[in-house]
């Protein structure tokens, strides 16, 4: 992939099927997301975006969480591979690990996650079984800064679905799944434009204070 100058760089944390990255890739190729994709990484050696970054020809590499005992010595090596890419941007896309307080600390404003419920309710896993549990009308998914309380940083960006009758958490997860998908290619495209920064736990959109995530 051509990087041009100037473009947000980001570095994409991955561990499952990747769909989320693709949709990245794909907004990339068409031109609708200046953002140059420095490389990907799993913690998982099975997870499918690992082909995806393969395909578009993305640099990527594996860091198999299982293969280590302490947390922290996991986070270094992360921390050395995204340091050797020096990306403008961390992005935890469909991320299925927690990140120690020193992670999270070293990319402070620079590290966003994708998470698939309207936060701050159902923080964690299990978040559509959770959200049809309680009884609730609508689910969705939130894009939030990352900071070391769990999907506890500041949000910026949401989208809803409304919840039906019929619904189960599978397939609630799928029809999710397209908004997700565009609701993380905004996010970029924002940030990339300067539009969205955290400056001092505050959140600003075009210069002012955002109190409440945007929605779309
Ligand atoms: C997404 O649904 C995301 O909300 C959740 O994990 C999923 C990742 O999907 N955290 P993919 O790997 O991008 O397809």
């Amino acid at each position: 992939m051509c990087e041009a100058k100037n473009n947000l760089s980001i570095l994409v944390l991955i561990s499952g099927k990747g769909s989320n990255l693709q949709a990245i890739i794909d907004a990339i190729e068409r031109q609708e997301l200046a953002v140059d994709i420095r490389a990907v990484i799993s913690n998982r050696p099975e997870a499918a975006g690992l082909l995806r970054a393969k395909v578009a020809n993305i640099n990527h590499h594996c860091i198999d969480s299982k293969s280590f005992t302490h947390r922290n010595h996991f986070d270094q090596e992360l921390i050395a591979i995204i340091d050797s890419y020096q990306p403008d941007l961390v992005v935890l896309a469909g991320f299925m690990r927690i990140l120690s307080d020193e992670f999270v600390r070293r990319y402070h404003a620079k590290l966003i996650n994708l998470h698939p419920s309207l936060l701050p309710k159902f923080k964690g896993l299990d978040t559509h079984q959770r959200a049809l549990d309680a009884g609730e009308q609508q689910c969705g998914a939130s894009i939030h800064f990352v900071t070391a309380e769990l999907d506890g940083g500041p949000v910026f960006l949401q989208t809803r679905l409304n919840i039906s009758k019929q619904d189960t958490a599978s397939n609630l997860a799928l029809r999710l799944s397209p908004f997700e998908h565009k609701l993380l290619v905004k996010a970029l495209d924002m940030i990339s434009k300067n539009k969205i920064r955290l400056d001092n736990k505050v959140l600003y959109c075009d210069n002012k204070v955002l109190l409440q995530p945007l929605q779309i």
